[in-house]
């Protein structure tokens, strides 16, 4: 008898215990932190031909002649080959934004005598019917003759073509345009340009931009890859890195100041990703600068996001020649940062706010917050640091800064920094990692007892790496993407103390990467999201306004059986949104108790990603392969029966 007692005791514990492991607990009513607008955000730098090659939708490359090699990416072609026809001239006038021009010396050209092609990045992608607008500065002093301009494709077809004949002649330089379509799609076109006539002829910014660029702006960016960055609906867009902030040295610093203003004028200067990696060298990567901070606030506004331009704090790249301004010399960087403020934000009365205005948005961008100095380190940062916030504080008090915890999330440099600046109450503290899937499980509890009072993170920069027997987008698998959904899961419980956050790279170019893995890929005609960017999305777009707790007992849910799991509440549809991960191979089977909650809608919607195969990634052919499918479910009372497929990221979305 007391035998049988026992085991049914035990039983009914068993039992009693099974039941409890997979009962998940809300609480509907009792939000635990407020979630901030800009909690997820996108990260763009300059990396794996992001702007020039990539979202900047200029077809000719080398346009000005500024490259290193003056004619890489052109081919000077000659029927018979004359000596000088075709020559680089330095212009000392415009030493600092413009060096170089063509000049050309035509001898009763004609036909295909003397002409020049580009290659374009990696080939043009060129569509049918889309309109191709060819732009050139020239100056002559005396009537040449013309310019016949086509694209033609690997066979030398001709896909379109047109001319221009220079219309002064005044020994000045002009800018003249002509348009024309495109009568087939290829990936690889290049531009041939023939001379016809006589005299010399100085050429400038040969330039080939599509009109079916984003909201048709001339000059402006290739519409498939913003649209994949607005259907984010980010937060916030950080802008323009990364290390290409800091520079291999000063000298190759980004300088905001040499961006804006006329294209021909901004000073053109080498990627520093075109050598930084032997293995992936890019001889051909510069920074054109026609994707400048006037297009990155202008990608912001038109994206719905939070502008988060990041300057050089005095401090070029640490691990390359870690040069340094002497603090006293600093000034011209802090001005940089000041006068930043006023080119976003000013009166169009100020010599700033002008200049925008000029540029076409008279109305302010509303710039809130800076970083300053990018993954810089040591007492050298902090030194610098100071003098910035003082200076900016002082005269912009509401002005948020986010500042550098260097490169990695922990060890004595993470921790050296991370004690400095909350004694300096700093207002965001930037986190990098770069970590194996293993880390992102193993960290989903990261947050959890940071302070909640005083300086806020910034996770700035993340992303799961799987080992190197991956290589480029086969990077961005499936293992890689769930691991970052359950780290999240962390990252939105903890809102009190995460503001921000933003995966990294964004771009990279499937012919012209430096570094994997990347949220988008694309190659010159075609883009897709990749596993990773459709979780970014399923957080950005089921973002609510609260966190609320979900706990297995009284603990948070962050790994227990490999499940992760986080909630909050859009308090502004009335709804409440679950987020799990199954991590594991296994099926699992949940009951989310929902407490508190006064009633509940009959159905929600449920938006599952999902793959039993880890090195499942998405692909130009294939672009949605591994996205986000979306279903009905109902709730049975105040419970959800949530059935966790293997490997799996599900969002339950209901009305309160
Ligand atoms: O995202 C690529 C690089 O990673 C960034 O430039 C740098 O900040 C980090 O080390």
């Amino acid at each position: 008898m007391i035998r049988k007692t026992t085991f049914l005791l035990l039983a009914f514990f068993a039992l009693f215990s099974v039941t409890a492991q997979n009962r998940l607990t809300v609480q509907v009513n009792k939000p635990i932190a407020h979630i901030q607008p800009t909690m997820w955000g996108i990260f763009f730098e300059d990396i794996n031909l992001a702007a020039d090659g990539g979202i900047y939708a200029e077809l000719v490359k080398n346009r000005s002649f500024e490259f290193t090699k003056p004619l890489m990416g052109w081919k000077v072609q000659q029927k018979n080959f004359v000596e000088g026809a075709v020559q680089v001239v330095n212009r000392p006038e415009k030493e600092d934004t413009n060096p170089r021009y063509l000049q050309v010396l035509l001898q009763k050209a004609s036909g295909h005598d003397l002409g020049l092609t580009n290659e374009g990045f990696r080939g043009m992608g060129v569509k049918k019917d889309i309109t191709y607008t060819f732009s050139v500065l020239y100056r002559q002093s005396s009537p040449t003759g013309k310019l016949n301009i086509e694209l033609v494709n690997a066979q030398n077809e001709v896909l379109g073509s047109t001319s221009l004949t220079p219309e002064m002649a005044d020994n000045q330089w002009h800018k003249q345009a002509v348009s024309f379509k495109s009568n087939a799609t290829d990936p690889k076109a290049k531009l041939n340009i023939w001379f016809e006539g006589d005299g010399k002829i100085d050429l400038d910014m040969i330039s080939l931009f599509p009109s079916d660029t984003w909201k048709n702006r001339p000059g402006g960016l290739r519409a498939d890859l913003v649209q994949l960055l607005a259907d984010l609906k980010p937060g916030f867009i950080r802008f323009p890195g990364g290390c290409i902030v800091e520079g291999f040295d000063l000298a190759q610093r980004y300088q905001w100041k040499k961006t804006v203003g006329a294209v021909e004028d901004r000073h053109l200067i080498i990627n520093r990703w075109n050598t930084e990696f032997s293995y992936r060298s890019t001889p051909d990567y510069f920074q054109s600068y026609g994707l400048g901070f006037f297009e990155y606030f202008q990608l912001a506004e038109d994206i719905g996001a939070e502008p988060l331009p990041i300057l050089n704090c005095g401090m070029a790249c640490q691990f390359n020649s870690a040069e340094l301004v002497l603090t006293g010399q600093i000034d011209p960087y802090v001005q940089d940062a000041l006068d930043l403020i006023e080119f976003a934000n000013g009166s169009t009365d100020t010599k700033w706010g002008k200049l925008r205005a000029e540029m076409g948005h008279p109305a302010p961008f509303n710039l809130k917050m800076m970083g300053v100095g990018n993954e810089n380190w040591g007492p050298q940062y902090v030194e610098r640091l100071k003098i910035f916030t003082k200076a900016i504080k002082d005269k912009y008090p509401d002005f948020k800064l986010v500042n550098s915890s260097g490169t990695d999330p922990s060890g004595d440099r993470f921790d050296y920094l991370n004690g400095e600046l909350r004694k300096m109450n700093a207002d965001l503290i930037d986190e990098h990692y770069y970590r194996s899937p293993e880390w992102f499980l193993s960290n989903a509890r990261r947050y959890d007892n940071y302070p909640r009072t005083g300086s806020k993170v910034f996770a700035g920069e993340y992303a799961s790496h799987c080992d190197n027997s991956f290589v480029g987008a086969a990077r961005n698998n499936w293992k890689a993407a769930l691991s970052e959904a359950a780290f999240m899961t962390g990252l939105e419980r903890n809102a009190a103390v995460v503001s921000m956050a933003s995966y990294a790279p964004l771009f990279a170019h499937l012919e012209g990467w430096q570094w994997a893995p990347d949220l988008i890929w694309y190659d010159n005609l075609h883009s897709y999201g990749t596993p990773s960017y459709y979780v970014q999305k399923l957080y950005s777009t089921n973002k609510g306004n609260k966190v609320v707790p979900i706990t297995l007992g009284k603990d948070v849910v962050a790994g227990q059986d490999s499940i992760y799991a986080s909630a909050v509440i859009d308090t502004k549809t009335k709804e409440l949104i679950v987020k799990i991960v199954n991590a594991s191979g296994n099926k699992a089977v949940k009951d989310i108790q929902l407490e508190g909650a006064a009633k509940l809608a009959k159905t929600g919607t449920l938006t599952v990603m999902q793959s039993g195969d880890m090195k499942q990634v998405n692909s130009i052919e294939n672009p949605a392969a591994l996205s986000p499918k979306v279903q009905s479910f109902s709730p049975k009372g105040k419970t959800i029966k949530a059935e966790l497929a293997p490997y799996s990221f599900a969002v339950y979305r209901i009305g309160l």
